[in-house]
């Protein structure tokens, strides 16, 4: 008997901090009809996944909220129950984006189908789908493990990071993950293979993290943020890379995270990368050509701030800790015959 009614799970209001029940609202609807070009379909599976948090608070973000009243958005794999569109039949199955609800219209363009026999659909929304997708680009080309590399990813259980361990370790690297239980690491360590994993709630994350990284770490898939990317930070070896991914342990705050807000690196696909003057020497006759002819023409303006004596050296140094020196400090030990 087919249903004539969707049910839809829409945002009543917007969470704060946690979100509760009470922020959601099931409602029913019509079932809607699909026009030309569109399909109908139910819902199979829905995904859930951490952005949700973002879409239903009302900051700004890299994608637009869902406004309260609104179905929340998701990941789906559905059945096609109508077919208006040439291509899709009655009985395929889909992977879409229809969200909280048990039917949905889309275009048929919007979906793809899925081929049952290939993989089990419910993979179409994790580790086949947008999670190890994430996983994969995340990992292979912003952290680029090299064999023999210590790749350390945080909520190494879940979608994103079971499958970025995992890639390490096809890719010669040691996976080292980070879980919030010992059930968690286990099952990190003795079923996907990991080479470690550290229990973050148990113990001290820095030392058992140390212990568990003796080479120090290459690479670090950050999911979390917080006090993770803080015992994390310190064992990052010469030229490491963070593919920052998410950082799940700020979506319910509710104050700003003391420490420097990532978020812009993340929503604005900011690249972090360290450098040392001194390995761009090989610069320096472009840089003297360049700067030196700016300054000459008067396109390159600066500022000095000179001190008059060895004695007020310290002094000077402190101020300038304290923010005191205005423009570029200097002692002038002794005369300058050439001013
Ligand atoms: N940039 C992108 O395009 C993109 C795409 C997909 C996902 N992501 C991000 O990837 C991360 C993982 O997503 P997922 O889908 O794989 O989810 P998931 O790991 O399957 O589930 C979330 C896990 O995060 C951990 N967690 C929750 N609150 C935490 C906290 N306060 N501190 C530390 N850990 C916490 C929990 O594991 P523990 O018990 O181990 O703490 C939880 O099981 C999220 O940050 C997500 O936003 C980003």
């Amino acid at each position: 008997m087919p249903a004539s009614v969707n049910r839809q799970i829409v945002l009543r209001r917007r969470p704060v901090g946690m979100p509760t029940p009470g922020d959601f609202e099931l409602v029913e609807s019509p079932l809607p009809a699909p026009k030309d070009g569109e399909i109908l379909s139910r819902t199979i599976y829905l995904s859930l996944d951490p952005y949700m948090r973002g879409r239903i608070s009302g900051a700004r973000s890299y994608a637009q909220s869902v406004e309260p009243g609104q179905v929340i958005v998701g990941g789906t794999v559905g059945l096609v129950l109508e077919s208006r569109c040439p291509g899709l039949a009655r009985g395929d199955v889909v992977l879409g984006y229809a969200g909280w609800q048990s039917h949905a219209v889309a275009a048929g363009a919007a979906v793809r189908k899925l081929d049952p026999g290939v993989a089990p659909v419910s993979t179409a929304l994790g580790v086949l789908g947008m999670p190890g997708m994430t996983a994969y680009v995340g990992l292979l080309d912003i952290g680029q493990p090299k064999p023999g590399e210590t790749v350390v990813v945080s909520a190494a259980s879940g979608a994103v990071g079971s499958a970025v361990g995992q890639i390490a370790r096809i890719k010669g690297a040691r996976a080292v993950g980070i879980a919030g239980s010992q059930d968690k690491c286990n099952y990190v360590v003795g079923e996907l293979g990991f080479d470690a994993c550290v229990n973050y709630k148990r113990g001290d994350l820095g030392v058992s993290l140390r212990e568990a990284c003796p080479g120090g770490i290459d690479v670090y898939f950050e999911n979390v943020g917080g006090d993770v990317l803080r015992a994390v930070m310190p064992l990052l070896n010469m030229n490491a890379r963070i593919p920052l991914c998410g950082l799940i342990s700020e979506y319910n705050a509710t104050e700003t995270v003391p420490g420097p807000n990532l978020r812009p690196l993340l929503f604005n696909r900011v690249l972090v990368k360290g450098f040392i003057v001194s390995d761009h020497l090989a610069r320096l006759p472009d840089f003297l050509k360049d700067c030196g002819g700016w300054l000459r023409e008067g396109r390159l303006k600066h500022r000095e701030d000179i001190v008059v004596g060895l004695e007020k050296a310290p002094e000077a140094f402190i101020g300038l800790l304290e923010g005191k020196n205005f423009g570029k400090l200097l002692v002038r030990v002794g005369e300058d015959p050439t001013r």
